[in-house]
């Protein structure tokens, strides 16, 4: 399975979609990085608005031309990857501890379009992955033990060095384990009210577009009957 080449195909697919003088947001991740690297393939005139440290040194570093939310407060597109998708076009996202900004960007973008693998599609959320959660360092314990009693099963997330992970915004992340998330409009309310809690990875109804990369390239997913035909 060599999903590397799933990712360059999507993320192929995913930069032809830009336009010159488009304002778009930047996701984070291995397959939003390949986005990127396609981006300056293309010779995009656009202005990228990033939503990490990561994205923002790598994007820079390779030539694009940035801006900030604070400058483009509307953009005409986001392109983001994703850890969980489902055929409601829900989504977990965070792996990578971006998801608060992420959040904030697509929710300022007209259209929005993840940029998958096909290993990331799912019937249900949770099925694999957590949901991360950022929370204040200051109510670590507690946030931990308010969101246990959700049901979950959570883990404050290790950085390398074994110390905790630090997101950008100076917070820590707990992963919660949840294995099946039957309402996750619910739940990604009921997790933002915990007191600590800043932002949680579950994304509902933001999504307009699902690439998806394939053993055959990429398919464009843009409806539930899409996604259901696909998974099967
Ligand atoms: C970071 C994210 C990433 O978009 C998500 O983890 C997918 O990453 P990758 O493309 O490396 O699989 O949500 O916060």
């Amino acid at each position: 399975m060599d999903t590397e080449m799933w990712k360059r195909a999507v993320a192929e697919a995913a930069a032809k979609l830009v336009r010159d003088k488009m304002v778009v947001g930047l996701g984070s991740g291995t397959t939003v990085a390949k986005v990127i690297q396609a981006l300056v393939k293309l010779k995009s005139e656009a202005i990228f608005v990033p939503s990490s440290s990561a994205t923002q040194r790598l994007a820079n570093d390779l030539g694009l031309k940035l801006s900030s939310l604070d400058v483009h407060g509307k953009l005409d597109l986001m392109i983001d990857g994703a850890d969980e998708v489902d055929p409601n076009f829900n989504m977990i996202k965070g792996r990578g501890g971006a998801h608060t900004r992420e959040k904030i960007v697509a929710g300022a973008a007209k259209r929005v379009i993840i940029v998958v693998t096909k290993t990331k599609l799912v019937k249900r959320l949770g099925e694999r992955a957590p949901v991360p959660v950022e929370v204040l360092p200051f109510a670590r314990e507690y946030t931990i033990r308010r969101l246990a009693e959700l049901g979950g099963e959570p883990r404050l997330r290790m950085g390398i060095s074994g110390a905790p992970f630090i997101t950008d915004n100076g917070n820590y992340v707990v992963d919660v384990k949840f294995h099946s998330i039957p309402q996750p409009s619910e739940l990604e309310q009921e997790i933002n009210c915990v007191p600590g809690v800043i932002e949680n990875g579950l994304f509902i109804r933001v999504v307009d577009i699902v690439l998806v990369g394939h053993e055959g390239g990429h398919a464009k997913l843009r409806s539930k009957r899409e996604f259901l035909k696909f998974m099967r």
